[in-house]
């Protein structure tokens, strides 16, 4: 059974599971609107350039069982099973987003398969069991959760050995003096207060990912070509048309975030057994 090996040691969250379930319940009619199906901020303004660069980047492959937790309506995991024979579990709290999710697979052809189940991410362990998953995918949605340590362990126990957790998301950007790490803080508590999300803070995330011993592949900003970068504006559309977290002035406003992919694999060999082994940067895939 598995057993997180500590407390968590981030600050409480402000937002619980049953919080980010109720606003994404209200709110995904209004992401359906101005995001589509995919509902990423950081992104290229043919959305499925980013959702190629990231089949490329989480090295998805023919033949995989994906778990892409925080899978919104479906669209990335359905995008992906429409180019590769995959077969991909999405968790999402949200039964409305579920629900959504029968329209948008029903619109397309998979070559491999797309489960939605409505449960909570915290609980994967329980819900699809241990070892089970080639890759686990937060695409925009690691940042939601109430305790990201204890997320991130629930993650390394259901990878399979030599599987690969790949999260892409938004973590608060370092204070670069004492003026700007205010305006910083006050926008990623309106960032948190509108979004239900707990933003993430980069070093404590890398602490339990290495804790844990994953084998840290790559940290680093997407890498997109500046004429394909969407540069936000669906986020601030989104954010002036239905008022949420809008942006009232740009005067003195600092960008308070760092948008990373941060790609890990589980040890392909049991690390508690063999502690005096070290492992080779990039050892041979077990799947
Ligand atoms: C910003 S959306 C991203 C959706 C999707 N990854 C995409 O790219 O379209 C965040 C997603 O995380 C999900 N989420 C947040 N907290 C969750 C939790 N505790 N358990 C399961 N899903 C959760 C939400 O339901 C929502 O689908």
């Amino acid at each position: 059974m598995f057993k997180p090996t500590v407390e968590s040691k981030n600050i409480p969250a402000l937002f619980s599971p049953e919080d980010v379930k109720t606003f994404y319940n209200s709110n995904t009619d209004k992401f359906l609107e101005v995001y589509g199906e995919v509902i990423q901020a950081f992104r290229t303004k043919d959305v499925k350039d980013y959702l190629d660069y990231t089949i490329q980047n989480a090295e998805l492959k023919d033949g995989q069982k994906i778990l892409d937790a925080g899978c919104g309506v479906g669209g990335p995991a359905s995008y992906f099973a429409s180019q590769l024979n995959v077969d991909i579990k999405g968790i999402t709290i949200s039964d409305y987003q579920a629900a959504k999710s029968k329209e948008v697979l029903s619109g397309k052809a998979l070559k491999g398969s797309v489960e939605i189940t409505v449960g909570d991410y915290h609980k994967i362990d329980k819900i699809f069991g241990e070892h089970v998953f080639d890759r686990i995918l937060f695409l925009e949605s690691f940042g939601h959760s109430s305790d990201q340590n204890l997320l991130i362990e629930k993650a390394f126990h259901v990878l399979k050995p030599g599987g690969i957790l790949y999260i892409k998301d938004l973590f608060k950007r370092e204070h670069p003096n004492e003026e700007d790490g205010k305006k910083i803080d006050n926008i990623i508590d309106a960032i948190n207060k509108a979004y239900s999300y707990n933003v993430a803070d980069f070093t404590e995330v890398m602490k339990t990912i290495r804790r844990l011993n994953f084998i840290l592949l790559f940290v680093k900003t997407p890498e997109v070509a500046t004429e394909q970068f969407e540069h936000l504006t669906i986020s601030n559309d989104f954010q002036n048309l239905f008022d949420i977290g809008r942006i009232i002035t740009w005067d003195n406003y600092v960008f308070p975030l760092d948008f990373y992919e941060i790609k890990v694999m589980k040890p392909p060999f049991d690390i508690n057994k063999e502690k005096h082994l070290y492992f080779l940067n990039r050892p041979e895939e077990v799947s």
